[in-house]
């Protein structure tokens, strides 16, 4: 009996050190000619007081800067970053071998796998083909003219909090994720969530809970662990299968026969169709939803965040009379290429054992990804000042900015969109967007940083401001 407790003992601390071992070294058959990063390194933004850009100048950037790639452990596994635009060219160009392989494949139990599943952004091969059949259209010729009437009313909400004082100080996260859920719903999914009007909004409110249900720095680092029957968890994954629903249903519900194209419409017509199950169905509704209003919000902090901090460039904006508007498009190239609001993908898992450039052997199935924060940032890439915020490094006439905004892409020196075949299908659409709102705020108000604001960004995933607030002061007309 006592030699079966110390066999057992011994195994189970055998296992634990074999675990232990997995998180703090690299497997033996990882490249050994690109630097490793040191496995804490990745739990820092959690447990800690350091933002991502601290973090990322600390303990990444110099070994990115110099090998173009990294072994880092992230989502309980190590993977492999990429920085370097001739690697990442190779890898967004190597579809097959760099083959897509989202949470639903990574970290297939996880809560966070359980809300986005497996859809267009994750998939690959076939589904993709499948999904996109589906939504693309919807994506790219979206309907524009709500975004103008949500623009008048977010600055209608934003006068009301003004009222008859001269400025006011608003935490803006809040207000612009629900212009920003308002424009994608209405303007690609064809449905109006009324998210603007009145104090709450119940599609909002849900959002924010199930989300605050998923987050968590220690889950998210160790997905692992919702595996286990932890009582958190399983009230997490309850409450994602319930928004799921509810989501899914209010599509069914209120999609726009008016509106063939509409995502709502394309969605549902392929479900009856049994073109895709209800699970695809609803994989797919759910990350138009979340992608179409996350991350053109993210942006949208972003540049209130520079508008705010340069009041010359501000100025600047706001003075601007070609109807071009040369300035504004660097400044949105700027902001996307300093605060890219993905900052670190990895989603791609390598089919068989490939080559990064000369010698950088990658086995086969290995996690790859790229961090745009870190290209945005590189020196080599952008030179000496590539820390410093200057919209005029794009040039002067709109011809010449666009034309280096689009080599830029091209050539991956900002991936803020990814590019090529899996380049981002809502580019268009949420540039279109930001327009609208920069415009729309210098035209009525004066904005500053609010002094009480400690100025940071996110400490891991997503990147904007945390937290951002700003004053808003109404412009005297002259
Ligand atoms: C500023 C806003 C946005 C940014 C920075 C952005 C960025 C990206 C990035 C980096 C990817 C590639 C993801 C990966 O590597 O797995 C992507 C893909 C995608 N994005 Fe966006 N996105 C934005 C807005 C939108 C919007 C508004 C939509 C509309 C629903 C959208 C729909 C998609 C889709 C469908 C894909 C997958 C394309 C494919 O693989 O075929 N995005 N986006």
């Amino acid at each position: 009996m006592f030699s079966i407790i110390k066999y057992t003992f011994i195994g189970v601390i055998t296992y634990l050190f074999y675990l232990i071992l997995e998180i703090i070294f690299p497997p033996f058959n990882f490249p050994k000619n690109i630097p490793t990063i040191p496995f804490y390194v990745s739990f820092l933004g959690a447990y800690t007081n350091l933002d991502q850009a601290d973090i990322y100048n600390l303990y990444i950037r110099e070994k990115l800067e110099k090998y173009g790639a990294v072994k880092i452990y992230f989502a309980s596994r190590w993977n492999i970053l990429i920085t370097k635009p001739e690697y990442l060219l190779e890898m967004f160009k190597n579809e097959d071998v760099f083959a897509k392989s989202g949470n639903h494949i990574k970290i297939p139990g996880s809560v966070l796998a359980s809300y986005t599943g497996d859809n267009v952004i994750s998939a690959h091969g076939e589904l993709w083909k499948l999904y996109r059949e589906v939504i693309a259209q919807s994506i790219q010729f979206p309907d524009l003219d709500p975004i103008t009437k949500n623009t008048e009313k977010l600055i209608q909400i934003i006068n009301d909090r003004i009222g008859s004082q001269k400025q006011v100080s608003i935490p803006v996260t809040d207000i612009l994720q629900k212009y920003s859920l308002a424009n994608v719903t209405e303007s690609i999914l064809g449905i109006d969530y009324k998210v603007l009007d009145g104090e709450k909004s119940i599609m909002h409110e849900k959002i924010k809970y199930v989300k605050s249900q998923i987050f968590n720095p220690f889950f998210l680092n160790f997905p692992y662990f919702d595996n286990f029957p932890i009582p958190s968890r399983l009230k997490a994954r309850s409450e994602v299968t319930r928004f799921r629903e509810w989501y899914g249903q209010s599509v069914i519900d209120n999609h726009d026969r008016q509106r063939p194209n509409s995502a709502g419409t394309k969605l549902v017509d392929a479900l009856m169709d049994e073109k895709l199950t209800e699970k695809q169905f609803l994989d797919n509704a759910i990350i138009l939803m979340v992608a179409g209003h996350e991350n053109p919000l993210l942006l949208m902090l972003s540049l209130m965040y520079v508008l705010a901090k340069y009041p010359l460039i501000q100025e600047t904006v706001r003075q601007e009379t070609d109807p071009a508007k040369p300035y504004l498009h660097s400044v949105i190239y700027e902001t996307l290429r300093m605060y890219p609001p993905l900052g670190m993908i990895i989603n791609r898992c390598t089919t068989r054992t490939t080559k990064l450039g000369d010698g950088i052997v990658i086995p086969k199935g290995v996690y790859c990804g790229y961090n745009n924060f870190g290209t945005g940032r590189d020196r080599n890439v952008w030179g000496n000042n590539a820390d410093v915020f200057k919209p005029e490094r794009w040039g002067c006439e709109i011809e010449e900015i666009n034309q280096k905004y689009s080599i830029a892409k091209k050539t991956a020196n900002l991936p803020a969109f990814h590019g090529r075949k899996r380049a981002c299908l809502g580019e268009k659409y949420a540039l279109y967007e930001v327009k609208n709102f920069v415009c729309a705020i210098v035209g009525e108000y004066q904005v500053s940083v609010d002094a009480s604001w400690n100025e940071r960004i996110t400490p891991a995933g997503p990147i904007c401001p945390l937290g951002l607030k700003i004053n808003f002061e109404k412009l005297v007309v002259a």
